[in-house]
C-alpha cells in the first residue's frame, strides 16, 4: 500500500476529517441562520408591508378621484428614506406619477409580484438597482406599482452566499491541510515503533522503540514496551545463562558417573560393582538436588510462582523449619536458636518460601562448621522481625562468613567459593534464595552481625500485617 493512502487511513486523519465535516456544518448552519434572517424574513416582512400599502390606496381611489390618487402616490415616492417605489400609468403606459421612468417588464395580467431591475440617480450617476414591487390594475385600466429597493438586501445576501463558500473552502484546506500533517506525524511515529519491531523480530533484541520524552500516549506506549523487552532480555539472557551452566556443570559428574562405572566394569568384582553402585546412587542424588534447584530459580525468576502466592504468617513457616534443623545442628554439636513475632504477614509462595530458608540455614551448617580441633562451637539463630514496613527472615552463624568481594558473585548460579570445595553443593543455593526475593519484591542482604555472619531475607510487609 502506498504511504499516502496509509496516511489517510490513520485514525487521525478520520478523527480530523469528522471535525471538519463538524465544524463545516456548524458554519454552515450558522450563516444560514443569518441568510434566513436577512434575506427570508425581511423580505417577507416588506412584503406585508407593501400590501398594506396597496390595500390602502386602492381604498383612496375607490372613494377619490385618480388625480388625489397621483397626488400621494408622488409624494409617497418623494419620502427618499424608504427607498420606496411607487408609480402610477394609465391604461397607455403613460406615467401620471411616481419615480419609475416606464412600466417595469414582466407586467401582465391584473396583480402580481415583479423583480425587475430599475435605474436610481443618486446624485452623481445614475445606477442599476434590483427593486421588488407589487402592481394591480385599477378600476379605469390604471396600474398601481408598489414596491421597494432590495439592492442592499440582495447585496448582503450574496455577500453571505460567498462567505458560505470561503468559509467552506477554507476550512476544507485547513482542515485537511491538519488532519494530513497531524496523521503524518503520528504515522511517522507508528511506522518508527513498527520499524523497531521488526528489527527486534529479526534478532537485534537490544533494540529499544524511540521515546521523545513528551510522555504524551505513544510515548507511554513505547516506554512500556521498552520495558516489556527489558524483562524479556532479562528472562532470555536467564535461560541461556541456565542452560550454558547446566551444559557444563552436569557434563563433569555425569562424566565422573560414567567413568566409575566403566572401572568397575573392567574391575569386574562384586565388590567394585557394590561401591560404584552405592557412588552412581549419591551422585544422582547430587544431580537430582541440582536440577531441583535449577527448576525453582527458573520459575522464581520467570515470576511463575506468583500465581500461589498467599498472606502468610512468616515466623510459621520459619518454625517448622527450625523444627527440621533443629537435631541437624544438634548433631553437629551446634546450638541451634529460633526467635520469630508471630503474626508477620508476607504475601508468598509458602514452598519458596520455605526453600530460601533452608537453603540459608543448610549454608550455615555447612560453612560455619568448626574446623577441626577448633574449640569454638557451632551457633546458628533464625529470627524473624520487622523492620518498618520490611519483614527480616535472618540467619546468622558463628563461621567466616562470606568475604566482602565475593558477596555479589555468590549470587550468580554454581559459584562456590573455593574455601567450601570440601562441602557438597553445586553453588545454587543463593541463587535461589536471591530469586525468591527478587519475585516477592524484596531483596537477599549479608551482614556482619554480633554473632558472625548474617543471612537476611528482607521481603515487605503484608497490608494485612498488624
Ligand atoms: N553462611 C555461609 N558462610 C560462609 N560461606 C558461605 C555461607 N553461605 C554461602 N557461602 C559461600 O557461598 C557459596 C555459594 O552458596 P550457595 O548456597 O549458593 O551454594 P552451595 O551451598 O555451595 O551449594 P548448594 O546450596 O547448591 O548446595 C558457597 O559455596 C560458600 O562458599
Ligand atoms: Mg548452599
Amino acid at each position: 500500500m502506498s504511504p499516502s493512502a496509509n496516511l489517510l487511513r490513520t485514525s487521525t486523519f478520520r478523527l480530523a476529517t469528522a471535525y471538519l465535516l463538524l465544524f463545516v456544518l456548524s458554519v454552515g448552519a450558522i450563516l444560514g441562520y443569518i441568510y434566513w434572517n436577512t434575506a427570508v424574513l425581511l423580505e417577507r416582512q416588506t412584503d406585508e408591508t407593501i400590501r398594506a400599502e396597496v390595500r390602502g390606496l386602492n381604498e383612496q381611489y375607490r372613494f377619490g378621484r385618480i388625480t388625489a390618487l397621483a397626488k400621494v402616490v408622488e409624494q409617497r415616492s418623494r419620502r427618499n428614506s424608504e427607498r420606496g417605489i411607487y408609480s402610477i400609468f394609465d391604461k397607455s403606459g403613460r406615467r401620471l406619477s411616481g419615480n419609475l421612468q416606464g412600466v417595469p417588464s414582466g407586467v401582465s395580467g391584473t396583480s402580481g409580484w415583479l423583480e425587475f431591475p430599475y435605474e436610481v440617480f443618486d446624485g452623481n450617476s445614475i445606477k442599476q438597482h434590483s427593486g421588488r414591487a407589487f402592481f394591480t390594475r385599477l378600476r379605469g385600466g390604471y396600474l398601481l406599482v408598489v414596491g421597494r429597493d432590495v439592492e442592499e438586501r440582495r447585496q448582503f445576501a450574496s455577500l453571505i452566499r460567498r462567505s458560505v463558500f470561503i468559509a467552506i473552502g477554507m476550512a476544507l484546506v485547513f482542515g485537511l491541510g491538519g488532519g494530513v500533517l497531524m496523521s503524518r506525524n503520528f504515522l511517522r511515529r507508528i511506522d518508527m515503533i513498527s520499524d523497531t519491531s521488526k528489527a527486534i523480530m529479526a534478532g537485534g533484541l537490544s533494540e529499544r522503540m524511540p521515546v521523545r520524552g513528551t510522555n504524551d500516549e505513544i510515548d507511554r506506549l513505547s516506554g512500556n514496551l521498552n520495558n516489556m523487552l527489558d524483562q524479556i532480555e532479562r528472562l532470555m539472557t536467564g535461560m541461556r545463562e541456565v542452560s550454558d551452566n547446566v551444559a557444563h556443570d552436569l557434563k563433569t559428574p555425569l562424566t565422573r558417573l560414567k567413568a566409575r562405572v566403566e572401572a568397575a566394569l573392567r574391575q569386574d568384582t562384586k565388590g567394585a560393582y557394590k561401591e560404584a553402585l552405592v557412588e552412581t546412587i549419591s551422585e544422582a542424588d547430587q544431580l537430582l538436588a541440582t536440577f531441583n534447584a535449577l527448576l525453582n530459580i527458573a520459575r522464581a525468576e520467570a515470576g511463575q510462582a506468583r500465581e500461589q502466592m498467599e498472606p502468610l504468617d512468616v515466623s510459621e513457616v520459619a518454625e517448622e523449619i527450625a523444627e527440621l534443623y533443629q537435631p541437624l545442628v544438634e548433631d553437629a554439636d551446634g546450638t541451634f536458636e529460633f526467635s520469630g513475632t508471630p503474626g508477620l504477614s508476607v504475601v508468598a509462595s509458602r514452598q519458596l518460601l520455605a526453600q530460601a530458608i533452608s537453603n540459608l540455614i543448610d549454608n550455615a551448617l555447612k560453612y560455619a562448621k568448626p574446623e577441626e580441633g577448633d574449640e569454638r562451637p557451632l551457633e546458628i539463630a533464625l529470627l524473624v522481625q520487622q523492620a518498618k514496613n520490611k519483614i527480616e527472615v535472618t540467619v546468622a552463624d558463628n563461621g567466616p562468613g562470606i568475604p566482602e568481594a565475593d558477596r555479589a558473585r555468590v549470587l550468580q548460579r554454581f559459584v562456590r567459593l573455593d574455601t567450601s570445595r570440601s562441602q557438597p553443593g553445586s553453588g545454587l543455593g543463593l541463587s535461589l534464595v536471591a530469586g525468591v526475593a527478587r519475585l516477592h519484591g524484596g531483596e537477599l542482604v549479608f551482614r556482619d552481625g554480633k554473632v558472625g555472619f548474617e543471612a537476611s531475607l528482607v521481603l515487605p510487609a503484608s497490608a494485612q500485617a498488624g
